[in-house]
């Protein structure tokens, strides 16, 4: 079957399609015919390398933590699932450099990393909503719900991520502020629910975050990183939150506590989407939800773009580029 390995971390001329083999699924795995392989950043993340990673990586490596399709067989033990079944998953039980293998036709999976897709979500919809909806869970569920008479600032508020936080906060009441990289998405933002856009990069973002709420926003999402972070501590209002989730521009830099307590008891927050992933049952349960607020429409999962799985170096090059709103979706 073909796969998209790397060889070596860098650009993303690292990303090669070759044909290896797949033995037969062994006990307690499942063999999942791949439809939809998601695109994340964490994907790039990987293929540069030093992204977190404490040791050397083993090559070579199929990047890619999360692909939906169908069950072709079962090995042994396997009982509850059968062939034909849609499935996806997301992760395998540690960070997201450990046991990647996405990119790829077919997959060996473990049993219970896998979940049922319901008919009402397409393949694309699955892919694009468990990594990206659990992180977005783990902000709204775990750290800060949002609720009416709140404003919540929401940076890159077209992306990934950043659509389905902006989606899920509408829909609890906030007022959402969403920053966006061009016009286009900055009309993405507004479909999803965003009250007020900022061209982020073009204006003083923190100007115009406080002409719309002078007192500040209650919360700030920021998936972003290193341009935006510290500059929303500007923009958050006396004991409001800030949560970084991403680096897409980079790391955050050290932040010295007692700014918080200058801009005014403000919170930090830095949640990582393990929670979820790490525990089969609790992953489950919350792809369940995800995928029943997509259902009733809710949350709506954009899809960008799709690419041939060959073409996963154009794909990886588009993503650094930020040219797509929404999810990313490669098709072997
Ligand atoms: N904490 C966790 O567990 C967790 C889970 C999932 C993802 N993440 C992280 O969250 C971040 C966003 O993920 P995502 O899936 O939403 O990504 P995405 O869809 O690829 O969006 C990233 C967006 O960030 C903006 N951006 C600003 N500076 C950028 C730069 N230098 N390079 C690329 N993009 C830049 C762009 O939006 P504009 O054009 O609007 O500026 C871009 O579209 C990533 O860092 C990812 O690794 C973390």
């Amino acid at each position: 079957m073909k796969a998209i390995r790397i060889h070596a971390h860098g650009g993303p001329e690292q990303l090669r399609l070759e044909d290896i083999d797949l033995p037969a699924p062994g006990p307690g795995q499942v063999r999942v015919r791949h439809t939809a392989i998601a695109l994340n950043f964490s994907d790039i993340n990987v293929r540069r390398g030093g992204f977190y990673q404490p040791e050397p990586m083993a090559m070579p490596i199929i990047p890619g933590n999360e692909a939906a399709g169908v069950v072709a067989s079962v090995g042994p033990g396997v009982d509850d699932w059968r062939p034909g079944q849609r499935v996806a998953y997301v992760g395998m039980d540690g960070p997201f450099y450990h046991h990647t293998g996405a990119y790829a036709q077919e997959r060996n999976v473990p049993a219970d990393r896998l979940v049922a897709v319901p008919d009402a979500i397409s393949d694309e919809q699955a892919c694009g909503l468990l990594l990206k909806g659990t992180t977005a869970a783990s902000i709204i569920e775990r750290v800060f719900p949002p609720r009416a008479g709140q404003v919540i600032l929401i940076h890159a508020a077209a992306s990934g991520v950043g659509s389905i936080l902006t989606q899920w906060a509408s829909h609890l009441g906030a007022t959402v502020i969403g920053t966006a990289g061009s016009p286009a998405k900055a009309e993405a933002a507004r479909r999803h629910g965003a009250a007020h856009t900022i061209l982020y990069r073009e204006v003083d973002f923190v100007a115009a975050v406080k002409q719309i709420v002078p007192e500040g926003a209650h919360a700030v999402f920021d998936g972003v990183g290193k341009d935006t972070f510290v500059r929303s501590m500007d923009c958050t209002a006396p004991f409001g939150t800030l949560v970084n989730y991403g680096n897409a521009s980079g790391h955050v830099p050290p932040i010295d506590m007692i700014d918080l307590a200058i801009k005014g008891s403000l919170s930090i927050c830095r949640p990582g989407v393990h929670y979820f992933l790490k525990d089969a049952a609790r992953l489950r349960a919350a792809a369940g939800k995800l995928f029943d607020l997509a259902a009733r429409g809710v949350l709506r999962v954009e899809i960008g773009a799709t690419y041939a799985l060959a073409d996963a170096p154009q794909a990886h090059i588009d993503a650094e580029a930020g040219r797509h709103a929404g999810s990313i979706v490669l098709r072997p």
